[in-house]
């Protein structure tokens, strides 16, 4: 059966982006949704690296696991395996732009485009600010996230 493949974006795939692999994949299986879920960044600055301890940290509390997750940037072949390719940020999504093949580009969007009722439509950077950074991207990314598995739902894949 083929299952939806769907590639959270951000900068150095170390917060953002691993929290929505995070919490994508525990609200899609308590959905009854089968799909393969993975992270990636724009920068290969922190290749390997665990997720950051204060996502890891925000992230767990909410019962959220980080199991397995290592920073890796985003390939070429990306864009051809994954039917979803979801932006936090727009320069997030203006760097995948600038090398998606055209034929791929129908599948970058910005992740908040899942939640329209949100009156933002990027996560913000955590990386530098405080720890209620990261909760505000936990709500953010909980709301996308059932937006999004409405809206694979409704595909029918
Ligand atoms: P992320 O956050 O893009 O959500 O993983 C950042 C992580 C690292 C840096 C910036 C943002 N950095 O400058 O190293």
């Amino acid at each position: 059966m083929t299952v939806p493949k769907v590639l959270f974006i951000c900068l150095g795939n170390i917060c953002r982006s691993p929290t929505a692999e995070a919490v994508f994949k525990a609200r899609a299986a308590a959905a009854g949704l089968s799909a393969h879920i993975e992270s990636a960044g724009t920068s290969g600055w922190h290749v390997n690296e665990a997720p950051d301890p204060r996502a890891i940290d925000a992230g767990e509390a909410r019962g959220y696991s980080f199991a397995g997750q290592a920073s890796r940037k985003v390939t070429r072949a990306d864009f051809g395996s994954f039917d979803y390719i979801l932006a936090m940020d727009h320069d997030n999504l203006s760097a995948l732009s600038d090398i998606c093949p055209d034929a791929h580009k129908f599948k970058l969007a910005l992740f908040l485009d899942y939640a329209p009722q949100l009156s933002i439509r990027e996560v913000p950077d955590p990386y530098y600010g405080g720890l209620d950074g990261f909760d505000i991207v936990l709500d953010l990314i909980e709301a996308a996230s059932d937006g999004l598995i409405k809206a694979i739902e409704a595909r029918q894949f």
